[in-house]
């Protein structure tokens, strides 16, 4: 065929390896928090407290939700331009190169696609356990080894057992805060699983929930040309998990391989001039860093003066420790329409909870008061419609 003839042999490889990432990035499902979070619960009523998938209750700020409403009239064009200018406006901010940035409907995506892209049935996925569980749906889904390392007892990363762990590694994944725990990793930790990874492999930084924390970045090791691969969301401190915007920053050949396995759509509109707008509010990270920090102690406060565990956290989630299967009290917590996160297989009696408002979390020490004393049972949760398939101890809707 004349066009076959056209195709140069080396196009025609490059056509075959796009065409087999491509049916891989098909045949994959992105695995988010939202379903991990909501696989157990369906259609919660409208009163309900939902602090179960880490969102930020106070949504996106004030210029952000005028910045969508201006843009809505624009809707009729892809307007690629703006996405152009909040990659400079990012690049700006974390003083690197616009090439070395790269924007996303949210932070799942370019996840996803990393591991798709450095994970194979010959290079492992490592991470922490208890962690965050969308990446290792991924590896899962190229027959990647999925290998999980306890967390050090101060609930950091345990990068010395990871790298001996991990030595046909091609990623170790590294969130920081912890997704669940909300606990740090330090930066030389990082530097040090950086500098001692096995050749080929990339280390992936997860800082969903930097802006909640006092960590320090590792946007300096990308800007060191390291194989690094860092990803960072408008979904949590920013309040638009529901707009869906977050970036992958890295070296231009580390990404150009991930985005192999998708991400060239383009953007939505509403989230780009939203996330450029709560960029140019020099306050608004401060301002609710504090919001959230003050919440999060009164409630860490009230929980010791009740006699309660829990780990402590730097982030917009915690762990409690409810000293019995941890299903129970969920359960019993969702019969008060309090709706409180999943349980880790490796930590079964303990339940995520996401730091909400100071109303919901009154609501929440009420709730978990009934239950821990006994005045409340989950006897009544029959009513709530249950979607389960376990993979790996997790609960993902079916
Ligand atoms: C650790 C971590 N990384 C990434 C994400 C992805 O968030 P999104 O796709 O909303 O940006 C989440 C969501 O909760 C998360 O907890």
């Amino acid at each position: 065929m004349a066009t076959d003839r056209s195709v140069s042999s080396t196009s025609r490889r490059s056509f075959l390896s796009w065409s087999a990432a491509a049916s891989a990035a098909v045949a994959m499902r992105i695995v988010t928090e939202p379903m991990l979070a909501r696989a157990r619960v369906h259609n919660p009523p409208a009163s309900a407290v939902m602090i179960d998938a880490n969102e930020n209750p106070l949504g996106p700020c004030t210029s952000a939700r005028e910045a969508i409403a201006a843009i809505t009239p624009q809707g009729g064009r892809y307007s690629d331009g703006l996405t152009d200018e909040l990659v400079n406006t990012i690049a700006h901010m974390e003083g690197i190169k616009p090439d070395y940035v790269r924007v996303y409907p949210g932070s799942s995506e370019p996840l996803h696609h990393t591991v798709c892209a450095y994970t194979s049935s010959s290079r492992s996925y490592v991470t922490a356990d208890p962690g965050y569980e969308a990446g290792m749906f991924a590896a899962g889904a190229v027959g990647a080894r999925v290998v999980k390392v306890p967390l050090t007892k101060s609930h950091a990363h345990d990068v010395k057992a990871m790298l001996a762990a991990g030595a046909d590694a091609g990623v170790f994944y590294v969130c920081t805060p912890n997704n669940p725990t909300g606990t740090l990793t330090s930066h030389s930790d990082i530097e040090f699983l950086v500098e001692n990874k096995p050749k080929g492999s990339i280390v992936l930084v997860d800082e969903a929930y930097i802006h909640f924390s006092d960590g320090t970045s590792a946007v300096d090791l990308v800007k060191g040309d390291r194989d690094v691969i860092l990803l960072r969301t408008f979904s949590k401190i920013y309040g638009m998990a529901g707009l869906r915007c977050g970036f992958a920053l890295g070296r231009p050949d580390l990404m150009k391989r991930m985005q192999e396995y998708g991400g060239a759509n383009a953007m939505p509109i509403t989230a780009v001039v939203a996330a450029s707008a709560s960029l140019q509010h020099a306050q608004l990270v401060p301002e609710r860093k504090k919001i959230n920090a003050a919440i999060r102690q009164e409630v860490f406060q009230w929980l010791e003066r009740n006699g309660y565990s829990y780990v402590p956290s730097q982030s917009n989630c915690f762990m409690l420790d409810v000293k019995r299967p941890a299903k129970e009290v969920i359960d019993a917590m969702a019969h008060q329409n309090v709706f409180i996160g999943r349980i880790w297989p490796a930590w079964p009696t303990y339940a995520r909870i996401t730091v909400g408002t100071r109303p919901e979390m009154e609501q929440f020490q009420a709730a978990v008061h009934k239950v821990m004393t006994g005045a409340v049972t989950a006897a009544a949760t029959a009513g709530l419609r249950q979607r389960k398939l376990r993979l790996d101890g997790v609960i993902v809707p079916a």
